[in-house]
C-alpha cells in the first residue's frame, strides 16, 4: 500500500469512530463463541401503572436480575461491589476490577464528580474522550449541555451527583455492549445504594434500560416517574428519565420534552415527600 493510501486509510478509520490502536494485530472475534447468556428470571408479566403521585404516572420496575458476571482474577463485580462498604471503597474496587476490558484501552478511570451528599444522582451511558482524558463525567461538549439544563431547575454538581453506567471508555465511543453493561451494572447499583440519593435521572436510552431492565427505548421510558428498587430490595427510589444531552444536540426539536422532564423533577424536588 502506498503511504498516501495508508494515510488516506487511517482519517477514513478516524472519521467513522475507530481512534484507538488496541492491539498490534487484529483479533477475529467470529472465531470465538458468545458466552452463553447469564440466566434471567422466569418472565412476569409487565406491572400495570399504579400510583399516581405529584401529577405523573409512577411504573413500578421489574427488578434488575443479578449480574453477577465472573471476572478474569475470579471474583465477581458483584462480589466487589457488595463488599464495599462506602463510596471511597467503591471506586477502589472499580479500580481495581480486571473483568472489563475497556480498563485496558481507556486512559482514566471515570467514577463520578458532584456531590455524595445531594438529592439528586444522575446516571449516564460511559464516558467520552473528553471524560476519558480528565477522569470525570460529563465534561465534554454534551456535559455542557447537561449542566445547562440542570441549571434552568436550580442544580449544578455542588448540588447534583453524576456518574455513568461504564466506568471506563468505549473506544471510539461505541455503544456499550450488553456484556459491559452486565459487568458494570453491580458497581453502579451499590453505587447507588451508597449514595442513596431522593431522585435519581437516567440520561439517555442506554442508562434507562439498563438502571430499569426495561427493553424500550428513551422514547418510550422518558416523561414517567418509576420507582426503583435497590439492589437489596429494601427500598425504592423516584426515578425519571431524561435525554442524553448528546441526542438534543444532534435532534434539538426535542428540547420541548425534554424541558417537561426537567419541570417535573424540579416539582418532584420541591414537594415534601
Ligand atoms: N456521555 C455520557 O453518557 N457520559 C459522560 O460522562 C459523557 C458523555
Amino acid at each position: 500500500m502506498r503511504p498516501e493510501e495508508a494515510l488516506a486509510l487511517l482519517r477514513w478509520q478516524v472519521a467513522i469512530g475507530a481512534d484507538e490502536a488496541i492491539d498490534d494485530v487484529a483479533i477475529d472475534r467470529t472465531a470465538f463463541e458468545e458466552p452463553p447468556a447469564p440466566p434471567r428470571p422466569a418472565p412476569t408479566s409487565r406491572a400495570p401503572a399504579t400510583v399516581a403521585h405529584g401529577g405523573a404516572t409512577v411504573i413500578p420496575v421489574r427488578r434488575a436480575p443479578p449480574a453477577a458476571m465472573p471476572a478474569a482474577g475470579g471474583v465477581s463485580s458483584a462480589e466487589l461491589a457488595a463488599a464495599a462498604q462506602d463510596i471511597a471503597q467503591l471506586e477502589a474496587a472499580v479500580g481495581a476490577f480486571e473483568g472489563c476490558a475497556l480498563r485496558g484501552t481507556a486512559t482514566n478511570l471515570v467514577f463520578a464528580d458532584g456531590n455524595p451528599q445531594a438529592e439528586v444522582m444522575l446516571i449516564g451511558e460511559a464516558p467520552g474522550a473528553e471524560e476519558d482524558r480528565l477522569g470525570k463525567p460529563f465534561v465534554g461538549v454534551s456535559g455542557q449541555l447537561l449542566d445547562r439544563m440542570l441549571a434552568t431547575i436550580g442544580l449544578d454538581r455542588k448540588k447534583a451527583y453524576i456518574t455513568n453506567i461504564l466506568p471506563w471508555r468505549p473506544p471510539g465511543n461505541r455503544k456499550p455492549t450488553a456484556a459491559e453493561i452486565a459487568m458494570c451494572l453491580p458497581f453502579v447499583r451499590r453505587h447507588v445504594e451508597l449514595v442513596d440519593p431522593r431522585l435519581l435521572i437516567f440520561v439517555g436510552g442506554t442508562a434507562a434500560s439498563a438502571m430499569l431492565d426495561r427493553p424500550e427505548g428513551i422514547m418510550k421510558l422518558r416523561g414517567r416517574w418509576y420507582q426503583y428498587r435497590t439492589e437489596a430490595g429494601s427500598k425504592t427510589i423516584d426515578a425519571m428519565c431524561i435525554f442524553h444531552p448528546a441526542f438534543l444536540l444532534r435532534s434539538p426539536g426535542q428540547k420541548r420534552d425534554a424541558w417537561r422532564d426537567l419541570l417535573a423533577i424540579r416539582s418532584r424536588l420541591v414537594t415534601p415527600d
